[in-house]
Parts: structure tokens; C-alpha cells; sequence
């Protein structure tokens, strides 16, 4: 029986909670299609810091790197100071694995409320430059504490990773016989901006099959809301692809329901949940775990299962309508969908 070997980071607040569910789901695919998963757990996050002041050590990367996969919940806890948790475990684990492309897809499930009326023509896969931009941790701050204080973040954007990105947005568009749209903020971030747009101009080109658009950030919210369609693949940089996809979740009904992965083709890569650790409703069971269960579905696509994969994604689409907020604890929509994918 063909073995894939798991990372499991379930990391704190919610996330323990929506891990346990995607596991479940895993079990019954597993059992399903005649694979099995070698699961081994990883206590990262906020217990773990607490407890010894370490967040991701090297021999805990070195640990990680050795699976085909992590599965990771959410990490952030309202004990440990903003940033800790988040750039020094998931942030340096997107940068030290080069998990250059950050994949969240959204899409209205069948009997899902949306807050818009048009949400059904909502079918986006924004790509993500997930090791540079704003969220390359350079920066500094002069004169702290002072009346003259200044912070500096840095937005990095390097040729290999832009022209990297953008050819997997390319790639991605042909596989899907569809549109790509380039999501930027050109007209003002120049310099970075010309280099997406010199990305797209050179390597468009290997692409006659695919059409090309561009929209500014402000421009592409907006129309994201208004004419969906206009979106399929969208490839962006590190902060608005995290920004647009929250959008892109709220649209198809919430966060809850959207999964993501970060990706180096052909390497360990790791996939999580959109949301984070949901510090507000840890514990009380109301927790969705579609995006958990939909992100253990992309990776299941990653180390070859596709065919698991569809019959997972099959099987949330088949109940999510009984799972909108608040219908189903955490554990009753998990169950649930495990069944529908048996
Ligand atoms: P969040 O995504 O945790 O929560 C935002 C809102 O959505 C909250 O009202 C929450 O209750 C709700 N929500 C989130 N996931 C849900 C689910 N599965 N089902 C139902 N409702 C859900 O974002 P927030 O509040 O900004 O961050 C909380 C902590 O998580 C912070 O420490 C933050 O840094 C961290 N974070 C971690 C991420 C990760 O590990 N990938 C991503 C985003 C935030
Ligand atoms: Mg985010």
C-alpha cells in the first residue's frame, strides 16, 4: 500500500480543533482509495513557546522538511506578543521550505449563503508571491519612543521570484483553459510594479493560449465584489493576495470555508486554512472546518492522490449546505463529511 509520510502541525486556538476534523476526513479517504498516511505530530506554536521560548528550532525544520507534506491549523495566541508565532514559525517555514506560491482558491459551495447575489459566478484561484514584498521582514525603527520615531518596512521584489511566480500563474491558467489577471498597484509602487508587468510581458508570451488582464489592488477589490467573473486566476504579490483572498472568502461564506497551500512544486510543501486561530470562538465547537478538510485536499493533489482529492472535495461540496455558521459543531460537520467520503 503506497504510504505518504504527514507533518501535523495543529498550532493553537481553532487550530487543533479544524486539524482533528481534516484528519478525520484524510482517515476516511485513505480507507476509501487504499493509501495510507504516516502521520507524526509537531507541537509547535504558542503552548510550545511558552513553555521553552522556542518557536521553530533548526532541528525542527530540519524534522519538517523530511515529510512529503505539513499540515498545519493556525498559529497566533493572544498570550504571546503579535508576530512571534506567525513570522517566526509560519513565516520563516514558507521562507526556509521556499514555499513560493501561497494558492487560495475560492469558490461558492453549492447551498452556501453569500452575502452577494452574484457570488455563484465567484470562481478565483489567487496565486500568491508568498517569500518576498512587504512580507520580507526587512525594515527598522529609528528614534523609538520618540516624537521623531519612523518605521521602515521594505517591500522586496527580486526577478527569480516575480518571473518564478508569475510562470506558475501561467501554467496554472493554461491547465484551467483559463484567464489570468495580473493584481497589482503599478501606477504608484513603479518599481516593483514593472517588474510583475516585465514577468507578464516575457513570459505571457510562452502563453498564447491565455488571456492576460491587469487591475490595480484598489480597482480589483471593488470589481471583485461587483463582477466576480471578471476573476480566474489572479497572480499578485504578498500583501494583496493575503488581502484579496480574505475578500475572496468573505464572498463565498467566510473564512471558514476556504483552504489554501503554500507550494514548492515537487518539494514539502504545507497547506492551511485561510483563517487563523480564532481566538474569540477557541473551545466553543463553532469552528468550520471545510477550509482545514479542503486545504488536506490540496495535499492529497500534492503527493499524487488525485483521486483522493476529488473525492474529498466532492464530499464537502456534497454537505457543505448543512454546514453553514453555527448549524454544526466543529466535530458533527467533520463527521460529515468523513462520511459523505467514505
Ligand atoms: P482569524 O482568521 O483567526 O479570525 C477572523 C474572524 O473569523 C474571527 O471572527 C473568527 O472567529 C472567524 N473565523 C476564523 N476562522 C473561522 C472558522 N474556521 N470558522 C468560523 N469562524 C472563523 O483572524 P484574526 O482574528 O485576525 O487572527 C487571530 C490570530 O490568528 C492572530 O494571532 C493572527 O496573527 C493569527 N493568524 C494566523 C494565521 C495562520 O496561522 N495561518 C492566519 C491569520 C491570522
Ligand atoms: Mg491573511
Amino acid at each position: 500500500m503506497k504510504t505518504h509520510s504527514l507533518a501535523v502541525v495543529p498550532g493553537d486556538g481553532i487550530g487543533p480543533e479544524v486539524t482533528e476534523g481534516a484528519l478525520m476526513a484524510l482517515d476516511a479517504v485513505a480507507d476509501a482509495e487504499g493509501f495510507a498516511l504516516e502521520v507524526t505530530n509537531y507541537d509547535l506554536g504558542a503552548n510550545r513557546y511558552l513553555r521553552t521560548g522556542q518557536v521553530l528550532t533548526d532541528d525542527d525544520l530540519q524534522r519538517l522538511s523530511e515529510h512529503q507534506a505539513v499540515l498545519l491549523g493556525a498559529v497566533g495566541d493572544p498570550r504571546v506578543p503579535p508576530g512571534i508565532l506567525e513570522k517566526g514559525l509560519l513565516l520563516r517555514l514558507r521562507r526556509e521550505l521556499d514555499l513560493y506560491v501561497n494558492l487560495r482558491p475560492s469558490r461558492l459551495l453549492s447551498g452556501v449563503n453569500s452575502v452577494l447575489s452574484n457570488a455563484d459566478q465567484l470562481d478565483v484561484v489567487i496565486v500568491r508571491e508568498n517569500t518576498e514584498g512587504l512580507y520580507c521582514g526587512r525594515g527598522e525603527v529609528t528614534d523609538p519612543g520618540s516624537s521623531k520615531e519612523q518605521a521602515t518596512e521594505v517591500s522586496l521584489n527580486t526577478w527569480p521570484a516575480v518571473s518564478r511566480i508569475v510562470r506558475y500563474g501561467y501554467e496554472l491558467a493554461a491547465k484551467r483553459k483559463q484567464s489570468l489577471t495580473l493584481v497589482h498597484k503599478t501606477n504608484v509602487l513603479e518599481r516593483a510594479g514593472s517588474l510583475y508587468l516585465r514577468a507578464i510581458s516575457e513570459i505571457g508570451g510562452e502563453f498564447p493560449g491565455v488571456q492576460t488582464a491587469y487591475q490595480h489592488i484598489d480597482a480589483a477589490a471593488l470589481l471583485m465584489v461587483t463582477q466576480p467573473k471578471r476573476f480566474r486566476v489572479v497572480v499578485t504579490d504578498n500583501l494583496f493576495g493575503d488581502i484579496l483572498s480574505d475578500l475572496a472568502a468573505g464572498l463565498v461564506g467566510g473564512i471558514g470555508f476556504v483552504g489554501s497551500a503554500n507550494v514548492h512544486p515537487g518539494r514539502v510543501s504545507m497547506f492551511e486554512p485561510v483563517h487563523g486561530s480564532a481566538p474569540d470562538i477557541a473551545g466553543t465547537g463553532l469552528a468550520n472546518p471545510v477550509g482545514a478538510i479542503l486545504s488536506a485536499a490540496m495535499m492529497l493533489r500534492h503527493v499524487g492522490e488525485e483521486k483522493g482529492a476529488t473525492r474529498l472535495e466532492r464530499a464537502v461540496e456534497a454537505v457543505a449546505g448543512k454546514i453553514a455558521p453555527d448549524q454544526l459543531s466543529t466535530r458533527e460537520a467533520s463527521e460529515l463529511i468523513a462520511e459523505a467520503a467514505s
